[in-house]
C-alpha cells in the first residue's frame, strides 16, 4: 500500500493524542507480552512505541508478532496517552500508537551485529556493514550534526560576501606537501592528473580574477600515514580573501565558529581567541598545538641547573640543550608506579628519561635529588614557584626533543587529572610559524605551510642568510589540542616568491614547471590575498565529542586505507590498464 507517513518516528507528543497517524520505520525491537505486543518503531528523528492489542485487532497483532528487528513495517493507528507508564527517557515518551493496521514493508536477515548504542562488534564488522552501523544513533546523529554544520557555515559565510566557488578534482599535483593520490591520463599516455590536496592554487587564481571573497567545503586527497585524526580523504572549510590581514581573517573565523557552536550545540564561545606565537607554544606547551584546557605550563629551568651535580643537566646545558620541566600538585598522589608509566610516555616521545621530584617540607626525594645542591634546589623552586607538595617533572635534552617529550608527558598528567574536559572547549591561534623547516632527507630549507606563505615583513633581510629563523604569517587555530585549520597572508609579489624558492633552493625552471600558471597570474595585478583552511572532519568530531574522524565521515576508510564495504582499493580488468597505458610489476 502507498502512502505518506503523517509523522516521523519522534515527532508524536502527548498534544497529538486522539490523532490518526501513519508510521512508517524499522522495527527496534519487538516484545510479545502475550496478548499485547509491542513494537519499537525507530527512524533517524526518534523513536515511537507501537502497541498491538490482540483483542482489539487480531489480525495486526498477528503480523506484529511476526516481525523480526529491522523489517521495514508501516502503521496506522491512533495516538494514546501512556499515563503513569510514560518513559521519561525518550521525547515521544508521554504517547504510544494505538495500532489498527501492520504493513510489512521489507523483511530483513539477521544482522551481523544489533543496532545499539553500546554495539560491541569488531570495528572491522562495522566497517563492512557500514550503512548498519549508521542506523545506530550514536553515529546518526554525527552525521546529521554535520550536515547542519555545513548549513551554518555557508549560511554564515553568505553573509560576509563569501561566494561558493567549487574547483577541479582532477589537477596538477598541489604543494601541501604530502604524497599526491595520482589519475592517469587514457588521452594523454603516460601522464597524470593528480587529486587535490587542497584546492590552494585555485583559490589564489580566484582572487586574481576578482572574486573578493571564495570559500568552498572542498573534499583534499591526501596519501599520508593515517591517525584518529587523519583520512586520506577530508573536507575542509576553504576561505581565501582579497585584500586580507591576519585580524580580519581571525575575526571571520572566530565569528563561523561562534555562529556554528551557538546554533549546533547551544554554546556561547568567547572571542576573541586567545594568541600565541609559534616559539611560545613550543616553550609552554611542547608543541605547536596546545591544549589550553589546563595550565601546567612546562618552564625552561636550564640555566637554574647548567651548574648542577647531576651531570644529565648540566651535560644538555652545556651542549646547548635545554632542561625543561612541569610542576605538578599533590605529590603524594603519585606512585612509582604512576611516575613510571610517565616516564614511559616520555622515551616513548624521543626523551632519554624523566627525572622527577617530590618537594617535602624539608628535604626533596626522587630520581636524582641527591645529586642536587640546595642551591641547585632553590634555583630551581624559584624558577618554578614550587614549594612543598609539588611534583617536578624534568627532561633535558636537544631542544625540540627535550620540549616535545615533556608536552606529552604534560598531556598525559592533564589526562590522570581529569583536565582535559572535552565538553570545554579551548580555541587558539598559533602565530608567527617559521618560514621554513630543515629537510634532513634533501639537505634544504622547506616550506613549513607551502610556498606561497608571506614571511613575515620584518624579517626578508634574513631570508636569506638566516632562513631558518624567518617567521611566516601563518596561523593555526586550535581547539583543545587539535589543529582545527591553518592558514596564511600569501604572496603576491613575484620578486618575493623568487626569493623564497630560491631559498628554498627550488631552481626557477623548477618553479615554473610546478607552478608557472600561478606565477604567470602573478603578472596580472594579484591582490594581495590570503586565507585559511578549516578541517570540517575534525571539526565535527570535537563537536561531537567523537573519539575518532571516522565517526562523523559516513563511509570512512581503515587506518589502511581501505574500505571495507565495497572493498576498495581493488584490482582492475586487464582493459582497464591497457586503455591506461599502465602494465603491473609483479
Ligand atoms: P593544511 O594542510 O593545514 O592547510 O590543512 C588544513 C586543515 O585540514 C585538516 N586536515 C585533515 N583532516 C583530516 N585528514 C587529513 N589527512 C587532514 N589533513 C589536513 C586539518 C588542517 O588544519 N591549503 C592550506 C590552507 C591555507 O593555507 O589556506 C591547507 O590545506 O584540520
Ligand atoms: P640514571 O642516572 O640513568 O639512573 O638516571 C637518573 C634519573 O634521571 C632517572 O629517573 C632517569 O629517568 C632520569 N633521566 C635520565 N636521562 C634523562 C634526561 N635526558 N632528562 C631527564 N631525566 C633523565
Amino acid at each position: 500500500m502507498d502512502g505518506v507517513r503523517t509523522h516521523n518516528c519522534g515527532e508524536l507528543r502527548e498534544s497529538d493524542i486522539g490523532a490518526q497517524v501513519m508510521l512508517q520505520g524499522w522495527a527496534a525491537s519487538v516484545r510479545d507480552h502475550g496478548g499485547c505486543a509491542f513494537i519499537n518503531l525507530r527512524d533517524r528523528f526518534g523513536t515511537t512505541q507501537i502497541k498491538f492489542d490482540q483483542a482489539l485487532n487480531p489480525a495486526a497483532f498477528d503480523k506484529a508478532v511476526g516481525v523480526r528487528s529491522e523489517f521495514v513495517i508501516q502503521v496506522t493507528g491512533t495516538v494514546v496517552g501512556r499515563g503513569a507508564n510514560a518513559n521519561l527517557k525518550i521525547p515521544t515518551g508521554g504517547i504510544e500508537v494505538e495500532a489498527g493496521s501492520i504493513e510489512i514493508l521489507s523483511s530483513a536477515k539477521p544482522l551481523p551485529f544489533q543496532i545499539a548504542d553500546d554495539v560491541d562488534a569488531q570495528e572491522v564488522t562495522r566497517l563492512k556493514y557500514r550503512y548498519l552501523d549508521l542506523r545506530r544513533n550514536q553515529l546518526n546523529s554525527n552525521i546529521v550534526m554535520r550536515s547542519k554544520v555545513c548549513k551554518m557555515v555557508r549560511d554564515y559565510l553568505e553573509t560576509r560576501d563569501f561566494l561558493e566557488i567549487e574547483t577541479p578534482i582532477l589537477m596538477k599535483s598541489t604543494p601541501e606537501g604530502a604524497r599526491d593520490f595520482l589519475v592517469p591520463s587514457r588521452v594523454h599516455p603516460g601522464q597524470f592528473y593528480a587529486l587535490p590536496q587542497s584546492p590552494q592554487t585555485f583559490k589564489q587564481l580566484l582572487m586574481v580574477s576578482g572574486f573578493d571573497r571564495y570559500f568552498q567545503i572542498a573534499r583534499c586527497f591526501r596519501d599520508e600515514d593515517l591517525r584518529a585524526d587523519r583520512q586520506p580523504e577530508f573536507t575542509q572549510i576553504d576561505i581565501e580573501m582579497s585584500f586580507a590581514v591576519p585580524e580580519l581573517i581571525y575575526e571571520i573565523v572566530e565569528g563561523m565558529l561562534k555562529h556554528v557552536w551557538k546554533h549546533a550545540l547551544g554554546i556561547d564561545i568567547q572571542t576573541p581567541f586567545l594568541r600565541m606565537p609559534y616559539s611560545e607554544a613550543m616553550e609552554k606547551y611542547g608543541c605547536d598545538k596546545p591544549d589550553m584546557r589546563f595550565g601546567m605550563e612546562m618552564v625552561t629551568i636550564t640555566d637554574e641547573v647548567a651548574g648542577s651535580g647531576f651531570k644529565v643537566f648540566s651535560d644538555t646545558a652545556a651542549a646547548g640543550g635545554v632542561v625543561t620541566a612541569i610542576k605538578v600538585p599533590d605529590a603524594e598522589k603519585w606512585s612509582r608506579k604512576d611516575i613510571d608509566a610517565l616516564t614511559q610516555t616520555a622515551t616513548d616521545n624521543g626523551a632519554k628519561g624523566l627525572a622527577w621530584f617530590k618537594i617535602g617540607e624539608s628535604e626533596w626525594s626522587g630520581s636524582a635529588a641527591k645529586f642536587l645542591s640546595d642551591g641547585d634546589k632553590s634555583a630551581i623552586a624559584t624558577k618554578m614557584q614550587a614549594g612543598p607538595g609539588d611534583l617536578l617533572l624534568v627532561v633535558a635534552d636537544r631542544p625540540n626533543k627535550a620540549r616535545q617529550a615533556m608536552g606529552a608527558v604534560r598531556l598525559k598528567v592533564g589526562d590522570r587529572l581529569g583536565l582535559r574536559d572535552p565538553k570545554k572547549m579551548a580555541f587558539l591561534w598559533v602565530t608567527e610559524f617559521p618560514m621554513f623547516e630543515w629537510d634532513e632527507e634533501g639537505q634544504r630549507p622547506t616550506a613549513t605551510h607551502h610556498p606561497f606563505t608571506s614571511p613575515v615583513m620584518e624579517d626578508l633581510p634574513i631570508l636569506e642568510s638566516d632562513p631558518l629563523n624567518v617567521r611566516a604569517r601563518a596561523y593555526d587555530v586550535i581547539l583543545n589540542g587539535t589543529e582545527l585549520g591553518g592558514g596564511s597572508i600569501r604572496i603576491h609579489s613575484s620578486e618575493v616568491q623568487k626569493r623564497v624558492f630560491s631559498a628554498m633552493r627550488i631552481s626557477d625552471e623548477s618553479a615554473r614547471v610546478k607552478f608557472g600558471f600561478l606565477l604567470d597570474a602573478f603578472e596580472f595585478g594579484p591582490p594581495p590575498h590570503g586565507g585559511i583552511a578549516l578541517g570540517l572532519d575534525r571539526m565535527i568530531m570535537l563537536m561531537c565529542g567523537a573519539p575518532s574522524i571516522r565517526d562523523v565521515i559516513a563511509f570512512p576508510k581503515t587506518t589502511s586505507a581501505s574500505d571495507l564495504m565495497t572493498d576498495s582499493p581493488s584490482d582492475v580488468d586487464e582493459a582497464q590498464l591497457r586503455d591506461l597505458h599502465i602494465a603491473i610489476k609483479h
